[in-house]
This record gives structure tokens, sequence and C-alpha cells, in this order.
């Protein structure tokens, strides 16, 4: 006859939870959900949870998912501000970066389907929108460095105000994002505006712990690409402005050193940007686009 559990024996409680994990059929989900079960009894133990700060942490999750919607994913927001997102995405691409690809950063709440196809040195800012003028070239290739050719390479960024168009109504619809093609060279250019950093969505619960944490919001300037091309890994990644003075202090941990880049002078009221893509040989599985 089994022992009744005792409050004196968590370990036995434990075992038991574990125990109804045993015929779970997909060994990964039976892998995932044992280590999370015994580090969420570990986490407990260690904070000594009473139940009723279970249930504000309960409520907190509740909160998350409410302040989700069509417009807003405040779940990715507080992966991304616990540094979970950045964390699966270098230890995703550690093979790749050790070979010489380059370095993912988390794709964010603000990536759209469907951003409009534009040719090759198109403008991405609508007329009007304020900033000095960026001009961005970039190259996909393969970790030897060989061109890729036909990647669709996607982009978009926020406003010199530092707005997605999707948050900002004087914005055109789509401002300041677009989809390539590398051309046979892998190469793709656009021209764009530089952007401003700008502080993550601080509206919903996850403003509420970065504001009783005492942390300050602000991501730093940057544009993110996504590049796909079949027959290799998808690259998510940002380049970020070492001007910027959250370079070094992202709130969200995307800024990783060899994504920083010094945006150059060019001309009278412009800069330059150049980002090379490096993807590695492997299963081309898009992410999760968080926005339509
Ligand atoms: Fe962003």
């Amino acid at each position: 006859m089994p022992q009744a559990l005792s409050a004196s024996d968590p370990s036995a409680l434990l075992d038991a939870v574990l125990k109804t994990n045993k015929k779970t059929s997909n060994p990964r989900l039976k892998a995932v959900m044992d280590a999370a079960i015994r580090h969420l009894h570990a986490f407990a133990l260690e904070v000594d949870l009473t139940p009723d700060e279970l249930h504000v942490g309960l409520e907190f999750l509740v909160a998350v998912g409410h302040a989700t919607g069509p417009t807003k994913h405040e779940g990715i927001l507080l992966a991304d501000i616990l540094g979970l997102a950045t964390l699966t995405q270098l230890r995703g691409a550690r093979h790749a970066v050790a070979a010489g690809g380059t370095e993912p950063a988390l794709v964010g709440p603000f990536w759209r389907a469907n951003q409009p196809l534009r040719p090759s040195g198109a403008t991405i800012s609508s007329p009007g929108t304020p900033g000095a003028r960026l001009t961005v070239t970039g190259r996909v290739t393969d970790l030897k460095g060989d061109s890729i050719a036909g990647a669709r390479v996607e982009t978009w960024q926020a406003s010199p105000k530092g707005l997605y168009e999707n948050q900002d109504p004087e914005q055109e619809d789509m401002n300041l994002r677009g989809r390539f093609e590398t051309d046979e060279q892998g190469r793709f250019s656009f021209i764009s505006v530089r952007p401003a950093g700008y502080p993550v969505p601080v509206d919903g619960p996850c403003g509420e712990l970065l504001a009783a944490q005492g942390r300050h919001t602000m991501r730093p300037a940057h544009l993110h690409f996504i590049a796909v091309a079949p027959g290799y890994r998808v690259l998510a990644t940002q380049f970020f402005d070492t001007e910027d003075p959250h370079a070094y202090d992202d709130v969200v941990f995307g800024a990783v050193g060899s994504l920083l880049r010094r945006f150059e002078p060019d001309g009278a009221n412009g800069y330059r940007l150049h980002v090379e893509l490096k993807l590695e040989r492997g299963e081309t599985r898009v992410p999760h686009c968080p926005l339509p």
C-alpha cells in the first residue's frame, strides 16, 4: 500500500508528481516536463513559496495572457525581459556561431506577417518619416562565405521616435518594414532612417514587474533581420547602434557583442551599415510570427 504524503518529506511529493509523467509518449515532452516539475519544486522550496505567493504568481501569468492579443504579445515580452528568449536563441545557435555563423538575437514582439516585398535598393521609410538617412547593404552567405542567392531577408525597425509603425498612428502601415530577395551574389540593400532606441511596452504586467525590480525599460537602437533560405537554418538577429546609451545595457539582453555596430557617417546627414548574415546548413524552420 502506498505511503500517504507527508509535509515533512517534499521529495516524496516530487516523486509522486514525476511518476504521473512516466507515460508521456512524446520523449521530448517527457524530458521537458520532468525537468520543469523538478525545477518548479526546487524553486518553491528554495524561496519557501507560500500559497498566497503562488496565487500572486498565477494571477501574474493570467494577466500576461489577458494582455496578449492581435497587436501585442506579452508572453514574448516576459520571455525577453527574463533573458529566456536570448538564452534559447544563443544555445540553439552555438554550433553555427562557433563555426563563424552570425549570432542570433530574439525575434521580439514586432515582426509582422506579410511585410511588403520590395526591390533591392528600395526605400523602406515612407515620405515624411523624420530622421537621418541610413543606407543598409547586406549579404547572405553560408558559413564558408559562399553567397546564397534567392534568400528571403526581412527587416523591421523602430522610427527615430522609437516607435514601430503598428504602435504609432502617425506612421503609414508597414513603414520601416520590408522583405527582400538576395541576388546572385547573396546581396540586398535598402534605404531607411537611423532608428532610435525605445522602451519595451510597459502598460501590462511586464511593465509592473520591471518597475518592481527598479529596472530601466530601454532597448538600444537596432534593426531586426530574418534570413530564410531553403536548406539552411533560419537566422533571426538584430544589429545594434554602439552609440546608443543602452548599447551595453539592453533590457531584453539581446545586444550581444558581435551584433554591436558603428553606423558609419555617409554624406552630410546620413549613415551606412553593412551586415553579413551567415547561415548554417540545416532544417529551415521559420519562427512564429507574432503579429498579423
Ligand atoms: Fe525591436
